[in-house]
Formats: C-alpha cells, sequence, structure tokens
C-alpha cells in the first residue's frame, strides 16, 4: 500500500470526519457486541452476494467502510480485505477491534485511512471493490470522480459490487435522515444509468436489508429496503 498525503475536498467527507469524531456514528464498538452482530451477517443479502462472487485468492477493498461488516465477515473467512476509511478515530478503532478479537481478523482484515477520490494513488490494484452505504453521500459530479477511481484501481475484469439505501422507505427519513450527512436518492434505473456511464457492466442487481450495525444504530426491529447493483468491467 502507498501513503495518502492528499488533504479531503469533498464536503461530504468532511461532514462523516467530523460526525464520527463527534461520537455521533461508528463508535468505538467492544468485541463481544461486535461478534454477536457479526454472526448476523449471513442474514445480510448484500454480504451474501458479495461472498458468492469473492474467490479465496482475491484482493478485496471496501471503499467507506463504516464499521467494516462484510469486510471482518470475509476476513473471518481467511480472504483478505482492506477495509479503507476516510476517518482516522475510525481506522484507529478498528485497528484496536481487530486485535482484540485475535485470529483470523487480525491477519486478514487491514484497516487503512485514506480518500476514496485519491483511490487509485494509494492501494495496488484489487480484483474485487465493494462499497456500501457511501457512494449516496455525493454530488453527481464528485460520484463520476467516484466510478472513476474506483474503475482506476480495479485490476482488468475485477469487480465492483455497490449498494445505496432506497430512500423511498417512509422509515429511512424519519429515523436516519437527521444522524448522518447528507444522502442523494437513487432508483434502480438512475443507479444503473449512473455506473453505465462510468463504463460499468452491469451483471447483477437486487434488494437487500441493512446491515447488522446499521439496525442497532437505529435501536427497532425495523427493515429498511437498500438497493445493491453488482458490476463488472
Ligand atoms: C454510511 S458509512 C458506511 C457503512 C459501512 N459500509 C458499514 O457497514 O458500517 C459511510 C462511510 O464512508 C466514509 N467516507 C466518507 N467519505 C469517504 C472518502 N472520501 N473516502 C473514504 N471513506 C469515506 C465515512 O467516514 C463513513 O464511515
Amino acid at each position: 500500500m502507498m501513503s495518502n498525503s492528499q488533504p479531503i475536498t469533498h464536503k461530504a467527507s468532511l461532514d462523516w470526519v467530523r460526525t464520527i469524531e463527534e461520537g455521533k456514528g461508528y463508535m468505538a464498538i467492544d468485541p463481544d457486541s461486535f461478534l454477536k452482530l457479526l454472526r448476523n451477517m449471513e442474514g445480510y443479502s448484500f454480504f451474501r452476494t458479495l461472498r458468492k462472487h469473492v474467490k479465496p485468492e482475491d484482493s478485496v477493498l471496501e471503499a467507506g467502510c463504516g464499521w467494516a461488516f462484510s469486510s471482518f465477515a470475509l476476513a473471518k473467512e481467511h480472504i483478505r480485505v482492506i477495509a479503507l476509511d476516510i476517518s482516522g478515530k475510525l481506522i484507529a478503532d478498528l485497528v484496536t477491534l481487530k486485535r482484540r478479537l485475535g485470529q483470523p481478523y487480525d491477519s486478514f482484515l487491514f484497516p487503512l485511512e485514506g480518500d476514496i477520490f485519491n483511490l487509485d494513488r494509494i492501494v495496488q490494484k484489487q480484483n474485487v471493490i465493494f462499497s456500501d452505504g457511501t457512494y449516496e453521500h455525493f454530488t453527481k459530479d464528485a460520484r463520476i470522480i467516484f466510478l472513476r477511481n474506483i474503475r482506476n484501481a480495479l485490476k482488468d475484469g475485477g469487480t465492483f459490487m455497490i449498494q445505496v439505501p432506497n430512500m423511498g422507505n417512509p422509515f429511512f427519513g424519519s429515523v436516519v435522515g437527521n444522524k448522518m450527512p447528507m444522502l442523494f436518492p437513487f432508483t434502480m434505473k438512475s443507479l444503473s444509468s449512473e455506473l453505465h456511464a462510468a463504463g460499468f457492466h452491469l451483471c447483477e442487481r437486487g434488494y437487500s436489508f441493512v446491515n447488522p450495525g446499521f439496525e442497532q444504530w437505529v435501536q427497532s426491529q425495523w427493515r429498511l429496503n437498500g438497493k445493491f447493483c453488482r458490476l463488472k468491467m
């Protein structure tokens, strides 16, 4: 991995750094609670779809990882994953967490502080990149650059898997909207056409439920629909 010393240039990313530093999102979590949530991953269809397409020898990166549940779940199966996030505090907490969890997490999960908008400069090319709940925070202009970075950081024929929330769900705005940086809405069609315009070939798409960490955060038993697309270059 190469070092990342560029300044943060996107407002949504600065907002996330502030939100996390103020303790309003992705607070440090104890290993027992984390493992309990991690056990739910098999019920999370975004993860199940991801798992289906990752081979044991693949290099994998999560772009904008938050608590990085999917990355930890892959690491549990001895798949090497870089969990990238812009927040230095979050990454420091993930390093502490993976050490406290021990093996296999400690050897297979690599938290990395860095900016998706510099992705191609900070990591080697990957077989698989996934991003779950990050893309929707950026403006259209920024999203074009986001996708260009993803493409440049993928090996030929690499796979990109993305998920955005379904903001048409009435619970989403009322429960979550004011707790996180601004979000842009997508339909399956608008997401697919942005990805297509960025040069991705759409392989698969579907609907999923939010991850277990998110469920805990909203502290309810509600399941909020999300949309996901898996793309092959
Ligand atoms: C909604 S969270 C992702 C949720 C995560 N997938 C999970 O399972 O918990 C969005 C994350 O993207 C990160 N982020 C925002 N801008 C970023 C950027 N430019 N580069 C890397 N990470 C970024 C934020 O710090 C935040 O942790």
